[in-house]
């Protein structure tokens, strides 16, 4: 299976700047050919980074949908609006979007069902904080999560988890290929079980201080089916490089 490589620019970004780095990213991705690549600029950016990319080898996703398919929600994207900029995929769930937006599983079931029913495939993120891991409650955290996150409507193909331990998001910090393989085979029976899906066919991309020097590694654990990147993903040479990992 190709490996999906996801950018999570956050809230970074200019438009020149964004031109340039998705033409690097292009060129790199025309040469990876084991490597399925996404982009998730802040959304005033997405339709024109859509259209520069104006071919298939590098895809475009949102950073957050809401759960309705319109409405009066001053300051919101929807799903529709995403993929009609030029979307394929969007990002759920994110521990920023649960920490500083207070969203619940719940919510992010719902925005979840709202992409599907859109024609987006949504990244739904799950994660322990350093608590919870130090506590032993990682898997008990993210297996409820999983749970109530996943919409009932997903099936084969449509949609993408991604395992983001909170205390590893910009923090240079990393689990081992040990941790992530272990916790990467919960999450594919956990969310097998909830969705019927084979085992094989569930991908979890691992996120969390992914760069250049441990893409490798990471890429080839057992059960990880891409990366989900932030930081490294703004930077041309260290983006590229991941993807060449693949
Ligand atoms: P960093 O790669 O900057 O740790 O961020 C990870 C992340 O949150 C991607 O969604």
């Amino acid at each position: 299976m190709k490996k999906l490589v996801v950018a999570n620019w956050k809230m970074y970004g200019q438009p020149a700047m964004a031109r340039q780095l998705a033409a690097a990213v292009v060129q790199q991705a025309a040469q990876t050919s084991a490597a399925s690549v996404v982009m998730c600029p802040p959304a005033i950016l997405v339709a024109d980074i859509a259209k520069s990319l104006d071919n298939q080898m590098v895809a475009v996703g949102g950073q957050d949908c809401h759960a309705d398919a319109e409405g009066a929600h001053t300051g919101d994207i929807s799903a529709v609006m995403l993929k009609d900029a030029g979307c394929s995929h969007v990002i759920v769930g994110h521990s920023e979007r649960r920490t500083n937006h207070g969203e619940t599983s719940a919510q992010v079931n719902a925005k979840a069902a709202r992409a599907i029913v859109s024609g987006l495939i949504p990244i739904i993120c799950i994660g322990e904080t350093l608590a919870e891991r130090e506590k032993g409650e990682a898997e008990a955290v993210v297996g409820a999560q999983l749970r109530q996150s996943i919409p009932d409507s997903a099936a084969q193909g449509n949609f993408v988890l991604a395992y983001e331990p909170v205390w590893a998001i910009g923090s240079g910090k990393t689990p081992t290929t040990d941790d992530i393989r272990q916790m990467h085979r919960y999450i594919v029976s956990v969310a097998s079980e909830r969705t019927g899906v084979a085992p094989a066919a569930v991908a979890v991309l691992y996120g969390g201080s992914v760069k250049a020097a441990n893409a490798k590694d990471i890429m080839a654990t057992e059960a990880v089916a891409g990366v989900l990147v932030g930081g490294a993903s703004l930077k041309a040479d260290e983006f590229c490089s991941i993807i060449a990992a693949a």
